[in-house]
């Protein structure tokens, strides 16, 4: 039996690829040191076929004992929040990166023999997404809008050669990376030196660039997480989901289930040395994720989704997955649909109490002055 050592295998993600793990029956062990923020004690949704070690993935005695027995390494660690990132520089970089680099220290000077490396990488590494300019005829990579732009209003992405307006286009792996959050360059870090590693020692390794992914076990009252979560939360309390700028942008939502999928893939297929995006290749405004969940949570004739009149600094407009290199790597397509994911996650969400946190963290966020009105 193939052995599966699932680092944060107790959170959102990592519990997902866990049970999808153990259902293929593998042998499944997690390390997790259970964040306070993600979560309380130890949840409830834990497969009980999988092996549990509460510690620290910088811990390095323990996860050497741990890859010593693993086939697998699937790194699913780290810390999450985007906006968090850009105030507690050190600890992201030392959870992620310092973490990623003792991690495969102990890989290459220990008795450690993997067969494959996984790693959890993200969209947040591109910045924008690619967009084509109709005029001139040729894609354009945009970097983000200034806050003079942003302050006006001014939501698009205009050419920087011609003016017109531009278009979202579906972003493939080849395009150039922007990493402009402290959290993204800490992904970008993870990904390059667990392929810079995999390739030098003939180790088949496998980063998931993760678009923006949504479900059960999200931590619905972690104001930090995605706005799937924060509308959840705000909706549950009968308040207004806030939408920032016009609610136009897009992002492609992508189920947990599927990305669970993804994961088991990475192991089963021969895809080695390669980074693949795992999205829907769907793009959904904002303005549809609040009035889905509004929907779903029965609650369309109390409320309706607030314009804000704020945006958030380091925001990207639109990014969507082209899906095609993880179909021809990974055998990989999403399966659930924007709808039916939803349901899930509000079916899941209404046995869940979830405290509304927003106005707290959007206070601390303004502290930093990383938010602006316009
Ligand atoms: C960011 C990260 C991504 C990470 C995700 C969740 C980048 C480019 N990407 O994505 O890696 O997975 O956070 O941590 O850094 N919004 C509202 N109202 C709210 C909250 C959000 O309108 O209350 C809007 C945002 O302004 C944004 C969109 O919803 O336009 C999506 O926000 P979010 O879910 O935080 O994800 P990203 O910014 O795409």
């Amino acid at each position: 039996m193939t052995s599966v050592l699932v680092t944060g295998g107790a959170g959102f993600v990592g519990s997902h690829i866990v049970d999808e793990y153990v259902d293929a029956a593998y042998d499944v062990t997690v390390v997790d040191n259970l964040t306070d923020q993600v979560h309380e004690d130890e949840p409830d949704y834990l497969n009980d076929d999988a092996e549990y070690v509460w510690g620290d993935v910088r811990d390095r005695e323990l996860m050497t004992d741990l890859l010593e027995d693993a086939d697998v390494l699937n790194h699913q660690a780290g810390a999450v929040g985007v906006g968090q990132s850009m105030y507690e520089i050190e600890k992201y970089v030392d959870v992620n990166t310092l973490g990623t680099a003792r991690i495969l220290d102990i890989i290459v000077d220990e008795d450690v023999d993997l067969e494959k490396m996984v790693v959890a990488s993200s969209m947040s590494i591109y910045g924008e997404g690619e967009y084509y300019c109709p005029n001139c005829e040729t894609v354009r990579h945009s970097s983000l809008r200034d806050d003079e732009q942003m302050a006006s209003g001014e939501w698009e992405h205009s050419c920087s050669e011609c003016g017109h307006s531009l278009e979202p286009k579906p972003t493939p792996e080849s395009k150039p990376r922007d990493s402009t959050s402290i959290y993204a360059i800490t992904k970008k870090d993870q990904e390059e030196m667990m392929l810079s590693i995999g390739r030098a020692y003939d180790i088949p390794t496998v980063a998931l660039r993760y678009f923006n992914i949504f479900g059960s076990r999200q931590a619905l009252d972690n104001p930090y997480t995605g706005v799937c979560a924060i509308f959840s939360s705000r909706i549950k309390n009968d308040n207004p989901p806030l939408v920032f700028e016009d609610g136009e942008q897009t992002r492609d939502f992508i189920h947990v289930s599927d990305i669970a999928r993804a994961n088991r893939l990475a192991v089963e297929s021969d895809a080695e040395n390669v980074a693949v995006n795992v999205g829907s290749g769907t793009p959904t405004t904002i303005n549809e994720v609040a009035e889905m969940l509004i929907d779903l949570y029965g609650k369309s004739s109390e409320l309706e989704p607030e314009i804000a009149n704020d945006y958030r600094q380091g925001d990207i407009r639109h990014c969507y997955a082209d899906p095609a290199k993880a179909a021809e790597e990974l055998g990989f397509e999403a399966e659930v649909g924007f709808e039916e994911g939803m349901q899930e996650l509000v079916q899941w969400g209404r046995e869940q109490e979830a405290e509304d946190r927003f106005e707290e963290a959007h206070e601390e966020l303004e502290g930093k002055g990383l938010v602006g009105e316009d």
